[in-house]
């Protein structure tokens, strides 16, 4: 049934998703905007940092089952994975959906399967059937046709953990929800060429709110937990102390607290649930909120430490500030919508010249932190240099790490693996 495959979007998701088909000896027909990308494919090679994918997508252009190109070909099936980012105004930009879908909508051909892979508010599936209708007149969709439509659509989407992609892809249960059952039935297929997990069938409305319903959840846990940190600063109390006790209970498991929440995923998708149901999402709106607001609360808090080490004496001119991680979570050197990197350059800002950082999975300090002099320097410089040092990231090098913080120091903790022994 599906002998073509065509994958609209290379990046995290779609390049892993197209070698995958392409290991199974299916012919794959990748197809992005991006020139350099397709060039780099096309000779074998990845413009991506992903475990393992560099060996299949080689192996798979080698034996001549990948191929990637900028304009969209014949296939069987079609499935987009492109950007879908929010405005300024929190809303969700479909323009790359769109784009994607017009540039599919002139090589579709009657049995044809096209998939949206790509985060999307509910409805966006219905709409992209919309866009293409409105191009091929001379074809019938599942809105116009139901189960006998000439092209067959569904959303499935993904929640593959980056680092882990190629083998999450592979183990994870998949949700299948068509339009119809009939593009279920043929999703469910296609799929099964490599996914090793359950596919599951369901409705398309239903597969969109799903995957927005599971990282809003992760993220009003977090949120739980960054509010629990704020009371408990208040009130004087240690909540990694309380959490660690309250999670004695068997049926209560808090997560850790941090300096907000970052990525391009559970920062981001909540909103698109608060835009389409403004007034009943108050818990999901509010998680978000609480979540944005941590990183200036610390911005507060290194604030209120600088204030400590002026009463006692150290001058403006001596301050140095250090701050340990840029990522957005722990072990990794992605410093997308990064909590931590707002925070340093909040502080940048506001002292030039006098912030150091430590990020032991870069090498290079990114531009907006670098034209307000921050420097890249390793744990022990940043411990000699600095009178105040912020944590912000549990990556392995600070947890295992052993060096005392000396009473001229001040300790922003946010993490709260040096809040006992203040260790570096
Ligand atoms: N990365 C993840 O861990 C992850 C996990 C789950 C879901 N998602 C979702 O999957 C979707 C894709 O995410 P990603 O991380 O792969 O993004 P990405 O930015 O890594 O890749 C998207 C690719 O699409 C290309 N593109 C943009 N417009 C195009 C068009 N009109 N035609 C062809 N190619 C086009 C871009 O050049 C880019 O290479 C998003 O909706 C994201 O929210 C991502």
């Amino acid at each position: 049934m599906f002998n073509t495959i065509s994958m609209i979007g290379l990046g995290y998701i779609g390049l892993p998703t197209a070698t995958l088909f392409a290991s199974r000896n299916k012919n794959v027909i990748g197809v992005d905007i991006n020139k350099l990308a397709v060039d780099t494919i096309n000779e074998g090679r990845i413009h991506i940092v992903e475990p393992e994918l560099d060996i299949m997508v080689h192996a798979a252009v080698t034996a001549g089952y990948l191929r990637a190109t900028t304009k969209p070909e014949p296939a069987d099936a079609f499935l987009i994975a492109v950007p879908t980012p929010f405005t300024d105004g929190k809303k969700p930009d479909l323009s790359y959906v769109e784009a994607a879908g017009r540039a599919v909508a002139p090589v579709l051909s009657k049995g044809n399967l096209v998939i949206l892979e790509s985060t999307s508010p509910v409805g966006t599936t219905e709409k992209l059937a919309q866009w293409l209708a409105d191009a091929r007149p001379d074809l019938t969709f599942p809105q116009q046709a139901g189960e006998s439509a000439d092209i067959q659509i569904a959303y499935c989407p993904e929640r593959v953990l980056p680092g882990r992609v190629v083998h999450e892809l592979v183990s994870n249960d998949r949700i299948i929800g068509g339009m119809t059952c009939a593009a279920t039935a043929m999703a469910t297929e296609l799929y099964k060429i490599f996914v090793e997990g359950a596919l599951i069938a369901t409705n398309a409305h239903t597969a969109e709110m799903c995957k927005l319903t599971e990282n809003s959840f992760r993220d009003v846990n977090i949120a739980f937990a960054n509010e629990l940190s704020l009371i408990c600063d208040k009130l004087g109390i240690d909540v990694w102390e309380l959490i660690r006790l309250a999670n004695h209970h068997p049926r209560v498991n808090i997560l850790q607290p941090g300096c907000g929440v970052g990525g391009h995923c559970i920062a981001v998708d909540p909103w698109f649930i608060v835009d389409s149901a403004p007034e009943e999402a108050r818990l999901i709106r509010t998680a978000r909120e609480v979540n944005d607001s941590k990183p200036h609360w610390i911005v507060e808090k290194v604030e209120e430490a600088i204030a400590a080490l002026s009463a006692n004496g150290v001058s403006k001119a001596d301050l140095r500030i250090a701050c340990l991680g840029l990522a957005f979570k722990p072990d990794i050197d992605d410093l997308r919508e990064s909590p931590a990197l707002e925070i340093t350059e909040a502080l940048a800002r506001k002292y030039p010249g006098q912030v150091i950082a430590v990020e032991p999975n870069v090498e290079v300090i990114p531009k907006k932190l670098s034209e307000f002099g921050v420097e890249l320097v390793s744990p022990e410089q940043a411990r000699m240099a600095a009178n105040v040092l912020v944590l912000l990231v549990d990556h392995a090098e600070f947890r295992d790490a052993s060096i005392s913080v000396s009473s001229a120091q001040k300790l922003v903790d946010t993490k709260g693996i040096w809040r006992l022994g203040s260790v570096l």
